[in-house]
């Protein structure tokens, strides 16, 4: 049995221990300013004061995200749920796949069928091909999957070739709304008549607002992207809210 250990984005901690570790020394410092005189004393507080609690602030920021979306794997059993009337042999479009969790996730409901991974592979999480293809090994799936730079803007895949399409925590990226209803579009377009699109996002709510404060407006309302989906091509859709640390909504489109 492989004993080794999945990387699903943990890299993205790295980031948070660090800011975290700046928090405390910033802390650990205005500390000593009680055993100095002014104005150095006040000089010092001054400057790294706003440093300790803004480390300390992000480093806690990473306990509702680890929670909600890391640790839990939290949209494990939704993907049971919709794979479960699946035959086994579908081609299935994992957009935004980082690390390959979602697709990964997938791949091991399938028996001849594939998962397709595709991402523009940017931002703090560290993702790669090649880290998606280690943890696809690690997984047992390997065979079952291909991982691949494409952007969602313009997925890189004929009309109707796939039977699902997922999205975990991708459409917020998208920062443009128009931009959004672009690539509703596009995931419609590659769909197969009756194939289903899955997209889950941390849901923008008071919930969200207690976590994390301001940084909760990089997340979108449930009504938001219900607005969005009723404006795309996608006639059929329905949402849940799944709540775990935080609200989730999943919203499921069918061709
Ligand atoms: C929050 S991560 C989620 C990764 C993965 N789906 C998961 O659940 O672990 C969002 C991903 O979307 C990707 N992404 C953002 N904009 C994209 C675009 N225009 N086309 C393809 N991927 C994109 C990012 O590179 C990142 O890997």
């Amino acid at each position: 049995m492989n004993s080794e250990k999945p990387n699903y984005g943990y890299t993205a901690i790295k980031y948070f221990i660090g800011i975290s570790i700046v928090g405390l020394i910033g802390l650990i410092v205005v500390m000593f300013t009680f055993f100095i005189e002014d104005p150095l004393k006040s000089i010092i507080f001054m400057l790294i004061f706003p440093i300790a609690i803004t480390g300390l602030y992000i480093g806690a920021l990473y306990i509702p995200l680890y929670h909600s979306i890391l640790r839990t794997n939290p949209i494990k059993d939704v993907w049971k749920h919709i794979l479960k009337d699946f035959r086994g042999d579908e081609q299935v479009l994992d957009i935004g796949c980082g690390t390959g969790r979602v697709s990964i996730n997938i791949a091991k409901h399938l028996v001849s069928g594939n998962v397709v991974g595709i991402d523009i592979y940017s931002g703090v999480s560290g993702s790669s091909p090649d880290t998606a293809y280690y943890n696809a090994e690690i997984e047992g799936v390997r065979d079952k999957v291909e991982f691949k730079y494409g952007n969602v803007l313009d997925i890189p895949f004929p009309d109707n070739a796939f039977d699902l399409v997922t999205a975990g925590s991708v459409l917020h990226e998208i920062h443009d709304d128009k931009e959004k209803l672009i690539v509703l579009n596009e995931i419609h377009r590659v769909l197969k008549p009756g194939g289903k699109f899955v997209s889950i996002e941390i849901l923008r709510d008071v919930r969200l607002y207690l976590a994390l404060l301001y940084f909760a407006f990089v997340w979108k309302t449930k009504n938001f992207w219900e607005t969005l989906l009723s404006k795309s091509n996608f006639k059929k859709w329905q949402s849940e809210t799944h709540t775990q640390f935080l609200n989730l909504g999943i919203f499921i489109g069918q061709k």
